[in-house]
């Protein structure tokens, strides 16, 4: 519940002392009733009218970064009753309808944006993307470099084709017979970095996004959010314009 000359302004169409005038006027309406009471409360459900027209909520966008922690489903609601990333958000964002930017699988962590800018989503996960995505992927098996050459060159799987991909070998763990790679993609299709090692024949066992173009799990601790500064998500758009192309790296 808000106060209706919140509400008012919060439309854009009069400063919040200009809805107050309107109001003591008695051009406001409230589910067609005229309204002079100051600080009447009103829900998203109500219907408020300015001089008989009916006004819409302009909400404020919002760009959040989130460092998503396992065991939580990238949706709005789950029907499965799972924890969501929208649950675990901060009290504070619950009033907005924020969307998350793409997905990453209930096993995976990591860097995942939120927005409640159509446009800007549309941005970050169109065909035309080429934002990077850059991850740590553990995947079972000691990996020897010529073996990835799929991954740096393209592949397909399963039907799907796959654009080359930037691949590191950070550590093999002989003991645990395990390897611990970095890999960054330029596209986001649906288990990519899974299907991608599944291709080579060294299925992996946890995954991480480390990096979601200029942003990073820096400073944020699993679970933990923050808004995106101006100039990050200015950066993002200006990256989602560019060619898809992964730079070529030694
Ligand atoms: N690739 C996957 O396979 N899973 C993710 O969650 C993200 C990328």
């Amino acid at each position: 519940m808000e106060r209706l000359q919140k509400r008012i302004a919060a439309s854009g169409i009069a400063s919040r002392r200009k809805a107050e005038e309107l109001i003591k006027l008695g051009q406001v309406k409230v589910n067609d009733q005229v309204v002079t009471e100051m600080g009447f409360l009103v829900s998203d459900k109500d219907q408020i009218k300015v001089n008989n027209k009916l006004i819409t909520k302009v909400e404020e966008k919002i760009y959040l970064a989130l460092n998503k922690p396992q065991s939580v489903i990238c949706s709005v609601k789950d029907e499965h009753k799972r924890k969501t990333v929208i649950d675990i958000l901060p009290e504070i964002y619950k009033e907005f309808r924020l969307f998350p930017v793409g997905r990453l699988d209930y096993d995976t962590k990591g860097i995942l944006l939120l927005t409640n800018d159509g446009e800007f989503m549309n941005h970050m996960v169109g065909p035309r993307s080429g934002i990077e995505k850059e991850y740590l992927a553990r995947v079972e098996g000691v990996v020897e470099f010529k073996e990835l050459n799929p991954l740096i060159h393209g592949l397909e799987y399963k039907g799907t084709s796959y654009l080359p991909a930037y691949v590191e070998i950070v550590s093999v763990d002989r003991e645990h017979n395990s390897s611990l790679i970095k890999i960054i993609i330029t596209e986001g299709k649906y288990h990519q970095v899974k299907n991608m090692f599944l291709a080579i024949n060294h299925p992996v066992k946890k995954l991480t996004r480390t990096r979601f173009g200029v942003v990073t799990t820096k400073d944020l601790l699993s679970g933990e959010v923050r808004n995106l500064t101006v100039h990050e998500v200015k950066q993002l758009i200006a990256l989602s314009k560019q060619e898809k192309n992964i730079r070529k790296r030694s």
